[in-house]
C-alpha cells in the first residue's frame, strides 16, 4: 500500500514537473475555486403567521448565484437582495430549497415547512398545535416540552398519562431504554417496556426521545465483566446500537447516544467506562456512527451533567461535539440545578455554545432543586417562588435561541414525590412542576412565563 502511493507521488510529481516546462513555471498558481455552501434561515413573519421570511445565509468568496425554490411548484427563481417575503396559504408540507451555484458546483439547503391553517398558518419548528393559553405543550409553539415516563403509566389508563398527552409534546423514557434494560443478557434483548412507551408516544402524536444508548451508569453487569476479546466486544456495542435504533427507526427522533462520558474534576477526562478500555477512546465516535448508518434522519444527542455550573467539563463537552463532526446533531444539557444556582450567565453560555455550533440544543433533564441543603421540611411559599423563577430564566433562555437551534425543553418528572432526587441526595426535596396530588405548583406558571 505505502509503496503504490510513494509511486504514485513519484508519478504526479513527474508529470508536474513535466507539465510544467522549463521556461514557463513561474506563473501565478491559480487556486481552483471551491463550492459555496448554501445556507438560509427562515422564520415566520411576525405579522401575519402565512408568510415565510427567507434569509439567505450563504457566505462564500468570489461569484455565486442563488436560486429559491418555495416548493409551490413553481421551479426555481432567482433570489433578490433582502429577506424573501413568501405566501404559503394552502395546507401541506412543503421543501424550501435555495440552490446555491459558482464555477466549482452546485450546493443547496432544503428546508421543510408544514402549513395547517387549523393552528393559525405555518407551524413553528413544524409543530403544529391549537393554541390553548395556559397548557405547555401548546404555549411553546417553537419547541417540545418533554417529560419522562415508565411503561407502568402509559400502559395503564389514567392519570398520568393524561397529564402527559396534556401538557406534554415529547416523552422520554426515564429508565427503560437503557442497556441493562433492553440488553439484559448476552444474546438476549427485552423491548417490551420500550415499545410500551415509544408505541404511546407515536399513538398520541407525541415525540419521542430516546434515552441513553451507552450510560456507565445503566451497563448490565455482562458487559462490564465481558468475557470476549476486545473486537466481540466491540461486534457486541455495534450490534446492540444497530438493534435498539433500527427497531425505533421513524418512531424516535432523537438518541442520546452516549450519556455522560466526562469524568469530573480535575481535566476532565473520559470516564474509564468498560466501552473506552475495550473499545479505546474513539469508542464514542464508532458509537454516533452506527446511530447514524442505522437511522440517518434520527437526531443524535451527546449528553451531560454540569454543562452550566463547570466551564471545565463544558468545553471537554464541547470538545467531544467538535471531534463528532456530521455525525451529531445537538447537545443534551442535563438540567439538574438548584432554585439559586447555577447563574443566569453560565445557563445562557451553554445555549451560547451549542449555538454557535449550528448544534441543537436540548435542555434536558430539568429539575430545581427547591431544598439543596436539606434545611426545609416543606416547600415554603418563599422558595416556591424562588424555584418559579428559576424555570422562567432557564425557560427564557431556551425560548431565546434561533429557532433552527431548538428541540426540546425536557423536565426530569411530573409530580415532586416521585423525583429520583430524593434516593439521589437521600432528602426530601420538590424540584418538580406538579404536587403529589397531580395539581401545579409555581414552577408551572414559571415555565409558561418563560415563554412569553
Ligand atoms: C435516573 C432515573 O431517574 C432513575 O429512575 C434511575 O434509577 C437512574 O437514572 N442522569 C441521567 C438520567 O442521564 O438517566 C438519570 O435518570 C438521572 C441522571
Amino acid at each position: 500500500m505505502k509503496i503504490t502511493k510513494i509511486l504514485s507521488f513519484l508519478f504526479l510529481v513527474t508529470v508536474l514537473i513535466s507539465c510544467g516546462g522549463s521556461e514557463e513555471s513561474d506563473g501565478p498558481i491559480i487556486i481552483p475555486p471551491a463550492k459555496v455552501r448554501a445556507a438560509f434561515e427562515m422564520t415566520i413573519s411576525p405579522t401575519d403567521q402565512n408568510v415565510l421570511l427567507l434569509d439567505n445565509k450563504t457566505v462564500g468568496t468570489g461569484e455565486f448565484t442563488s436560486e429559491w425554490d418555495y416548493g409551490q411548484g413553481n421551479g426555481f427563481v432567482l433570489d433578490q437582495p433582502g429577506i424573501e417575503e413568501v405566501r404559503f396559504d394552502v395546507d401541506g408540507t412543503f421543501s424550501v430549497t435555495l440552490k446555491v451555484t459558482n464555477e466549482a458546483g452546485v450546493t443547496q439547503d432544503v428546508q421543510t415547512v408544514v402549513v395547517a391553517n387549523s393552528a393559525g398558518g405555518i407551524c413553528p419548528n413544524g409543530i403544529c398545535v391549537t393554541s390553548n393559553a395556559g397548557v405547555l405543550k401548546d404555549v411553546s409553539t417553537t419547541f417540545l416540552v418533554g417529560n419522562i415516563t415508565r411503561a407502568s403509566k402509559v400502559n395503564s389508563v389514567g392519570i398520568d398519562s393524561e397529564i402527559l398527552k396534556t401538557h406534554f409534546s415529547s416523552i422520554t423514557s426515564e429508565y427503560e431504554m437503557k442497556m441493562d434494560r433492553m440488553h439484559p443478557s448476552q444474546g438476549t434483548f427485552d423491548f417490551a417496556a420500550a415499545d410500551a412507551i415509544v408505541n404511546f408516544g407515536v399513538a398520541n402524536g407525541i415525540n419521542v426521545h430516546g434515552h441513553a444508548l451507552i450510560w456507565h451508569n445503566a451497563t448490565p453487569d455482562w458487559v462490564k465483566n465481558f468475557s470476549g476479546t476486545d473486537a466481540e466486544f466491540e461486534t457486541m456495542v455495534k450490534n446492540y446500537i444497530t438493534t435498539t435504533v433500527t427497531r425505533y427507526k421513524g418512531k424516535v427522533a432523537s438518541w442520546d447516544v452516549v450519556n455522560e462520558a466526562i469524568e469530573d474534576g480535575s481535566g476532565n477526562p473520559l470516564r474509564n467506562s468498560v466501552f473506552k478500555q475495550k473499545m479505546g477512546d474513539d469508542y464514542i465516535k464508532k458509537c454516533y456512527q452506527w446511530a447514524r448508518d442505522a437511522d440517518p434522519d434520527c437526531l443524535l444527542f451527546y449528553n451531560d451533567y454540569n454543562m452550566a455550573s463547570s466551564t471545565g467539563k463544558r468545553a471537554a463537552m464541547f470538545k467531544i461535539v467538535d471531534s463528532l463532526g456530521d455525525l451529531i446533531d445537538g447537545v443534551g444539557a442535563q438540567m439538574h440545578i438548584n432554585y439559586n444556582f447555577p447563574s443566569k450567565a453560565n445557563i445562557q453560555a451553554v445555549a451560547d455554545g451549542t449555538v454557535s455550533r449550528g448544534l441543537k440544543l436540548h435542555f434536558a433533564e430539568l429539575d430545581v432543586r427547591a431544598n439543596p441543603d436539606n434545611d426545609q421540611t416543606s416547600l415554603t411559599s418563599e422558595r416556591a417562588g424562588l424555584q418559579k423563577a428559576k424555570f422562567t430564566e432557564v425557560v427564557k433562555i431556551y425560548n431565546s435561541i434561533p429557532l433552527a437551534n431548538k428541540y426540546a425543553l425536557t423536565v426530569w418528572g411530573v409530580r415532586d414525590n416521585e423525583t429520583w432526587l430524593t434516593d439521589f441526595w437521600g432528602h426530601i426535596d420538590w424540584p418538580l412542576m406538579f404536587n403529589e396530588d397531580y395539581s401545579k405548583k409555581p414552577a408551572y406558571d414559571g415555565f409558561l412565563e418563560g415563554l412569553q
